[in-house]
């Protein structure tokens, strides 16, 4: 695998590589195997697999979190090997973003002022944003992202379609612990006390699962907002929407893309997750 900090070296190698499509896998480190399933993914796919580990400044609305974000490169250059990873980019803040260059203003409506937006004013800007860059510097035919962060991934394909992108977004499906918590870079700051706790999150998803649509959604809501606080965590919201337009379900008997969304402190730590409630026909 190579390691390029440059994007025209990347550039270089993919012109150069045998492959007929380059798969991107954007990540900001901290690896772990929810990364790996979606690189693994793009090898499977005959992609040549490529990844960047970029900690991108301009998503985090908390500079808290941005400073104790983990930050990993040793072991992730050696995991990302080993699933078979062709190059990865790991580029400087400069680099990114480099004074007097394309700077891109995206406006998503609703999409990024809902969930996640509500509670991280200005986080999917600097997201899309950053996925814009890095789409330039690597230029993939495929661009594979996790369910996990369901909300980013409706924000990107509307980003896609805003700029007419030929680049094809492909979604994989979220891994998990054994006892159903969503993997994620974060979960190494959880105490051992919260780590126990913060498999709820799932359970109240699942059991929105089993209890749509015959339990209203307000009912669904109310009743996961008290699991989750009664296991000590702190909910943000709990929500279940609409999977296309992330509005809330109105009339569930007519909403075929249904969602259950949520977000809850974990000590100092937050956590997201979602489950399908119904799939897209
Ligand atoms: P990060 O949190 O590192 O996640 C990188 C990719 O891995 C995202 O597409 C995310 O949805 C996916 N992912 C994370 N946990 C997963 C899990 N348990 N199962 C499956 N996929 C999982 O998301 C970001 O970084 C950033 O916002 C980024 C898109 C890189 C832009 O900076």
């Amino acid at each position: 695998m190579y390691v390029f900090q440059y994007a025209a070296d990347l550039s270089r190698y993919t012109s150069m590589a045998p492959h007929t499509s380059v798969g991107f896998v954007p990540t900001m480190g901290a690896l772990h195997a929810g990364h790996l399933a979606l690189i693994r993914r793009a090898v499977a796919a005959g992609d040549l697999a490529t990844a960047s580990i970029f900690v991108n400044p301009t998503q985090f609305n908390d500079p808290e979190d941005l400073r104790k974000y983990p930050r990993t490169p040793e072991a992730d250059v050696s995991i990302l090997a080993k699933a078979g990873c062709h190059a990865v980019l790991m580029p400087s803040v400069e680099e990114v973003y480099p004074a007097g260059g394309q700077s891109y203003e995206f406006s998503f409506g609703h999409l990024e002022t809902v969930m996640e937006g509500a509670f991280r004013p200005g986080h999917f800007k600097g997201v899309a944003q950053v996925v814009a860059r890095l789409l330039d510097m690597v230029r993939p035919q495929r661009l594979y992202m996790g369910q996990k962060d369901f909300q980013q991934t409706a924000i990107v394909a509307e980003m896609l379609r805003q700029l007419n992108s030929s680049t094809q977004l492909i979604v994989a499906e979220t891994v998990r612990e054994t006892d159903g918590l969503a993997m994620s870079s974060r979960n190494v700051r959880l105490s051992p006390e919260f780590r126990a706790a913060a498999p709820v999150i799932y359970q109240c998803l699942l059991d929105a699962k089993r209890l749509y649509p015959e339990m209203d959604a307000a009912a669904i809501t109310a009743r996961a907002m008290q699991k989750m606080e009664s296991a000590g965590l702190r909910p943000e919201y709990f929500e279940i929407v609409d999977g296309r337009t992330l509005l809330p379900v109105g009339n569930p008997r007519q909403a075929d893309f249904v969602v259950a969304c949520t977000a809850a402190w974990a000590g100092d730590v937050r956590l997201i997750d979602n489950v399908v409630l119904r799939a897209a026909g």
